[in-house]
């Protein structure tokens, strides 16, 4: 088996400093000792990377779970706890934000991890240490694949899921394989007020599809005008209604690809959202 490239510009050799809420997972939820930590760290970061070498796993943003930082957190564990709501994290990678509702008290037999890369979520056992206890489920799915042959544990999942956690998810697809991923969510979904996706991704003061790099493709990149605009089309064709609250945060990031195929696009922001089911 050929191992991926790591001379690439995302495989950072260096985990640096670990985000507080990453170091408080290990050591709370993973009890791992400080001892082992680094040794444990690297094994698992090349184990995940030699199934997938994501920028998310070679820069090590897989030791910041995210879902956190969302303004509604306290509203989704709030759910989840008294409310016996459903959580489905698209695109959980080895699962850290999965791990992080479980250590702030949500129950883990109501959250669901879907991924297309089986071996990242299987990974994620091992780096949290907690394949025996850990009552949450795992789908290896892809969530663009709507035929009759798609993964039966998530069409089992159809009109059940109460909320949906995207994060960095869908910043990789351009805007056709956007409507068909919110199309299938809407599916997904409880048909009542008050269902949502939220997340963040990379949006743009000039929403549009740009370049994805190295001739992969191409991506949209949204502002909020843009989401609500395709979350419109998503509820036209599936007879239901949403509305988004998203807003661009920061300035400078320069990265992705301008239009012209440069890369370090100025007016890339961070976007964070909610879209709410009426
Ligand atoms: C950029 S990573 C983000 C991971 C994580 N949510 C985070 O915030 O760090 C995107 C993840 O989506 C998964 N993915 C990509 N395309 C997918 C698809 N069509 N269906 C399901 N998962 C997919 C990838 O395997 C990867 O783990």
């Amino acid at each position: 088996m050929t191992t991926p490239d790591k001379s690439v510009a995302w495989y950072k050799e260096e985990i640096g400093e670990i985000p507080a809420s990453g170091q408080d997972l290990l050591d709370r939820y993973s009890s791992i000792p400080a001892e082992d930590l680094a040794q444990h760290l690297f094994k698992m970061r090349d184990k995940a990377w030699n199934i997938a070498p994501y920028p998310c796993i070679g820069s090590w943003l897989f030791l910041k779970p995210s879902i956190s930082q969302s303004p509604i957190y306290a509203e989704i564990l709030a759910r989840l706890q008294e409310k016996d709501q459903r959580l489905l994290d698209l695109g959980c990678c080895v699962g850290q934000d999965i791990r992080k509702l479980v250590l702030d008290g949500a129950p883990a037999e109501h959250i669901y991890g879907l991924d297309l890369k089986a071996g990242l979520m299987d990974a994620g056992y091992d780096l949290f240490r907690d394949r025996d206890s850990l009552r949450s489920t795992f789908i290896a799915a892809d969530i663009l694949d709507d035929s009759s042959s798609s993964s039966p544990e998530l069409r089992e999942l159809d009109g059940q899921i109460d909320i949906v956690f995207a994060g960095s998810f869908f910043h990789v697809f351009d805007w056709d394989a956007q409507m068909r991923i919110s199309k299938r969510l809407a599916r997904l979904m409880r048909s009542v007020p008050g269902s949502l996706v939220f997340g963040h991704h990379l949006g743009h003061v000039a929403p549009d599809t740009y370049p994805l790099g190295l001739g992969a493709g191409s991506v949209y990149a949204h502002d909020e005008g843009s989401l609500q605009r395709m979350w419109t089309q998503v509820g036209l064709e599936t007879e239901s209604k949403w509305r988004v609250e998203a807003e661009l945060e920061g300035t400078g990031m320069r990265v992705g690809f301008t239009k012209e195929g440069k890369w370090g696009d100025p007016g890339r922001r961070y976007m964070r959202f909610v879209v709410w089911r009426e």
